[in-house]
């Protein structure tokens, strides 16, 4: 079976990244946050230095500082080890200066094939709409710090969007009209967890690139009047306020991950 390169852009969890590795394919998680399931391929970072197909090299003295050789890094056999490291034959490398962090990508399959983007929401997202506004009161006019925060989050959705990626499918939830404008397309699908076997609602949009709409693959009783276990009974999200409550809401359930890489590898695999 032909690996196709996978990139992951901003996710955390891990989950998208350890669905398409399952299924024998090189993929990369890339967040500015640590990965929750370490010792996976992982560069915690701006995706800017990644987006055109570049993975981070590991040092021989990081990786192996006793000699002994046992990556300390990924956790595995040095020679079983899926970094680049940072002298291949066939491999064009890049050094960024400022972070001092050296990336390379393979001269013959520079590109990733196909990436999965999870952009932050927290400023776009519908339901969170008036609270753009001062007191989240539309007459009272607009909150500038939020409404530059929709844009500027509006623009690096964009910056993703127009990656030099054949595939690209991006995940976001009911999106606000004014960032939609500056994106200037619109999803392709909404999908809910409880189609793919999680007991959750969460409406998710999923904007799609040279790929089909994601089938559903196991969708429970009810509709979408239902409550589900990640609900009040007047359909709130049940987390209670805390540092952490974004993490907690936004990992991506592990249905639409299995679904994701599934049925999009194929489909690439396929045309
Ligand atoms: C809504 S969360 C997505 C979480 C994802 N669904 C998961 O399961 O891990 C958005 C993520 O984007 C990351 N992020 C924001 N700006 C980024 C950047 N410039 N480069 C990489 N990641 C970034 C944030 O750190 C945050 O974890």
């Amino acid at each position: 079976m032909k690996k196709l390169r996978i990139l992951v852009a901003c996710e955390y969890s891990g989950r998208v990244r350890e669905a398409f590795k399952a299924l024998g394919h090189d993929a990369m998680s890339c967040d500015l946050l640590p990965t929750e399931q370490p010792h996976g391929n992982h560069y915690e970072g701006d995706i800017i230095h990644v987006l055109d197909g570049w993975m981070p090299v590991d040092f021989t003295s990081d990786c192996d500082p006793e000699g002994d050789g046992w990556c300390q890094t990924r956790d595995c056999d040095i020679d079983t080890c899926d970094c680049i490291g940072p002298t291949q034959d066939g491999y064009e490398y890049k050094y960024i200066e400022k972070t001092g962090e050296m990336f390379g990508r393979p001269e013959n399959h520079p590109h990733w094939d196909l990436m999965i983007g999870h952009p932050p929401c927290t400023y776009m997202a519908n339901s969170g709409a008036l609270r753009l506004y001062v007191d989240s009161k539309k007459e009272n006019g607009i909150d500038a710090t939020r409404w530059k925060n929709m844009e500027q989050g509006a623009e690096f959705f964009k910056m993703l969007w127009s990656a030099n990626i054949k595939h690209i499918a991006i995940e976001n939830p009911i999106m606000v009209g004014h960032a939609k404008k500056i994106i200037g397309v619109n999803q392709s699908q909404v999908i809910q967890p409880w189609w793919f076997g999680e007991d959750a609602s969460k409406a998710t949009c999923l904007w799609l690139k040279n790929l089909p709409k994601l089938k559903e693959t196991n969708r429970l009783p009810g509709d979408n009047t239902t409550r589900r276990a990640n609900q009040t009974a007047s359909g709130q999200n049940k987390l209670a306020p805390s540092p952490d409550r974004w993490k907690e809401r936004s990992r991506t359930y592990q249905g639409i991950a299995d679904a994701l890489a599934d049925q999009y590898s194929s489909h690439i695999l396929n045309s």
